[in-house]
Formats: structure tokens, C-alpha cells, sequence
């Protein structure tokens, strides 16, 4: 995982002419493709004006998960702490929302807009203990970038 790379290509794909969700769709597929320990990578925003979120654009297995109640699971969570949340051993998470057996660990970092939490971007793997501070350091420059734009 070479952050340099990652970086570059985020610029790339976030200062092109696609709109906000080819964007977003681009960012999913490359992260997936690029970083072999990210399994499902997807964006869940504010519904509306509901407290809940809303699955978005996503590469990787369907889920059944499209809505989440803020509170509820790792996502739920980070949309109530405004906080990056790791879970290197998602069996060990009791307000946790599985995704499928394979899952093992998940990253969640928000995406502030004017400081409003408004969405955020979601990461499984399949390996546990698969995330450090390289993953929650290029995506939250991804999520810098992204509030810019949104
Ligand atoms: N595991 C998440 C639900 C979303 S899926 O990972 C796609 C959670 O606990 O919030």
C-alpha cells in the first residue's frame, strides 16, 4: 500500500469532469481494486432529513444493508461520534451489522461538510487486524478532499 500512488490517483479521479457520483464510484472501484485488504468499499450519507443513513455508491458484495439507523453498527456509530471508528475483530463488536461471514475487520471515517457530519466512507476486509494509521491517514485525506467538492 503505497500512500503516495493512492494519493495521486485520488487526485486524479476527484479533479476530473465526472459528476459527485461517478466520483464516488470511481474512488470505490479503485480503492478495491488497488488495496488488497479493502473488500467492500462504500459511502452511506445522510437520508434526508431522517437519522438514518443511506447506502450510496459501493464495490464489492450486495448488501442488504442499504439503510442504517444512526446508532446502529459500526456506521450508526460513527455518524453519532463524528469519530473514525476501527474494528480489527468485528466478532468482538456487539453494535455491529454484519455484511457476510467473511467480514472481518472495518474502518468507517465521516465526511465533514461546514462541519456537519454527512456521510461517511465505509472499508471491510476480510483479514483481521487489517487496518493501521497508513489506511485511517489516506482516507481521511480522501475525505478532506471530498468535502470539498460535495
Ligand atoms: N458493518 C456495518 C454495516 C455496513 S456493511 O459493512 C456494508 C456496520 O456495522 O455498520
Amino acid at each position: 500500500m503505497d500512500i503516495d500512488i493512492l494519493q495521486k490517483q485520488i487526485d486524479v479521479i476527484l479533479s476530473s469532469n465526472y459528476s459527485i457520483e461517478q466520483k464516488l464510484q470511481k474512488l470505490c472501484n479503485y480503492l478495491q481494486k488497488e488495496v488488497s485488504h479493502y473488500d467492500w468499499v462504500g459511502f452511506y450519507f445522510k437520508n434526508g432529513n431522517k437519522n438514518e443513513l443511506k447506502l450510496a455508491q459501493y464495490t464489492g458484495e450486495e448488501t442488504e444493508h442499504t439503510i442504517i439507523p444512526f446508532g446502529k453498527g459500526i456506521c450508526g456509530q460513527v455518524a453519532v461520534s463524528n469519530e473514525p471508528f476501527i474494528v480489527q475483530d468485528v466478532s468482538k463488536q456487539s453494535n455491529y451489522i454484519s455484511c457476510g461471514w467473511k467480514v472481518k475487520s472495518e474502518i468507517v471515517l465521516p465526511i465533514f461538510v461546514h462541519k456537519k457530519n454527512i456521510g461517511q466512507i465505509d472499508i471491510d476486509s476480510h483479514k483481521e487486524n487489517a487496518f493501521s494509521a497508513k489506511d485511517t491517514a489516506i482516507l481521511g485525506y480522501l475525505c478532506k478532499k471530498l468535502s470539498k467538492i460535495i
